[in-house]
């Protein structure tokens, strides 16, 4: 079974805690993070403790895991270390592909200087590692002395094991070719790119996952439809801050139809992960069985189905790794 989860908004859906839950529930011998690189902020809460992580899978909290970075991604060996440490130290679990493109303190200078301020950046570096990697003049991991423990072949890897999670990072409206260009990030994000970050090929994934958060936030520039004032955000209970930049998101209070769609046509989704069903509507917090949820909840999850076409295999309902509906075992 190869599984890839992607974001189907502007990011921070929630991939993390999702990733979470399937890596303990679906025990993969391989999580493997796709996508741009220490941009992404993806938090987990596992039995009590909040993990903040840009570089590594959110999918570490399964302690059989191999926790692997693709060719793809940039990485920034400062972040990288710090998060192996954040895990428990031990470096025979973590891996990053020899290929990788190596993100410096230059290139986290230059997001300041070049990248225009209008984007809103997270400025981590990621922009300029990629533009030196189109242009040929980047470093690989390879030649990082403190990355050479971690050094691996994530093709190889990927390719003998038979259970791999793939998770990858920001929303299919950041991607740089789907999404609202100029103001996104600088790869594309949909599930074909995220399969080739970690040498997938289109038919090598079994089930493409899509998580969805039950109301629409964006953090950073650009248009964005159905925008509502921070403080109706607040009393609704839905403002958002940044993970990595702490920065307040912007809200909507509604799915945007349209952009889904396309995210799902793109990203080939087969499965919906739904999360913040309990922020959207009070009364299903922690709740694990369909059943159980609000006449107003179920309406919601008919209505996305119907609309886009796709199931909704996974609904969140808190912020700890077990609050979730898993209902894949009835719907597949
Ligand atoms: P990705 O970038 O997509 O991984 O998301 P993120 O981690 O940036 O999202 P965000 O910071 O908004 O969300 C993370 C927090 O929301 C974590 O503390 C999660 O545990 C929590 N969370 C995730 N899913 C749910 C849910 O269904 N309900 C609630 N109440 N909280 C959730
Ligand atoms: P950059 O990729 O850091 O240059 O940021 C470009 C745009 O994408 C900015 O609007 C960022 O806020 C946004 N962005 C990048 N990564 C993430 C993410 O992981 N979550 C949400 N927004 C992101
Ligand atoms: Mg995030």
């Amino acid at each position: 079974m190869r599984n890839i989860i992607v974001g189907g908004q502007y990011g921070d859906e929630g991939k993390g805690k999702i990733v979470s839950y399937l890596a303990l529930n679906d025990n993969p011998e391989i999580i493997a993070r796709g996508g741009v690189g220490p941009n992404a902020g993806h938090e987990v809460n596992y039995k009590g403790k909040r993990y903040p992580m840009r570089m590594l899978s959110c999918g570490f909290v399964n302690k059989n895991a191999r926790i692997l970075i693709g060719a793809g991604v940039v990485v920034n060996p400062e972040v990288f270390l710090k998060e192996v440490e954040l895990i428990g130290g031990n470096p025979k679990r973590c891996g990053v592909d020899f290929r990788a493109t190596w993100l410096t303190r230059e290139h986290i200078e230059r997001d300041s200087s070049q990248t225009p301020g209008i984007i809103g950046s997270t400025k981590t570096g990621c922009g300029p590692a990629v533009m030196d990697r189109a242009g040929r003049i980047a470093k690989t991991v390879a030649e990082c002395p403190e990355l050479k423990p971690y050094l691996t072949d994530v093709v190889k890897e990927i390719h003998q094991a038979k259970n791999v999670l793939i998770e990858g990072s920001q929303g299919f409206m950041l991607s740089v070719l789907y999404g609202t260009y100029p103001f996104v990030t600088s790869k594309d994000v949909s599930a074909s790119t995220i399969a080739a970050d970690v040498g997938l090929g289109p038919k090598d994934v079994d089930e493409v996952i899509m998580v969805v958060k039950a109301y629409t936030t964006r953090v950073g520039g650009g248009p964005f439809k159905n925008e509502v004032k921070t403080e109706e955000a607040q009393k609704a209970g839905m403002q958002e801050y940044g993970t990595v930049t702490g920065r307040p998101r912007r809200t909507s209070f509604e799915l945007h139809w349209d952009d889904l769609k396309l995210a799902a046509l793109i990203n080939s989704a087969t499965q919906i992960a739904l999360t913040k069903i309990d922020v959207k509507f009070p009364g299903n917090a922690k709740v694990r069985k369909y059943e159980e949820l609000t006449g107003e909840a179920k309406r919601f999850v008919e209505e996305i189905e119907k609309r886009i076409g796709v199931p909704v295999t996974l609904i969140g309902t808190g912020p700890d790794t077990e609050d979730i509906i898993d209902r894949r075992e009835k719907i597949l």
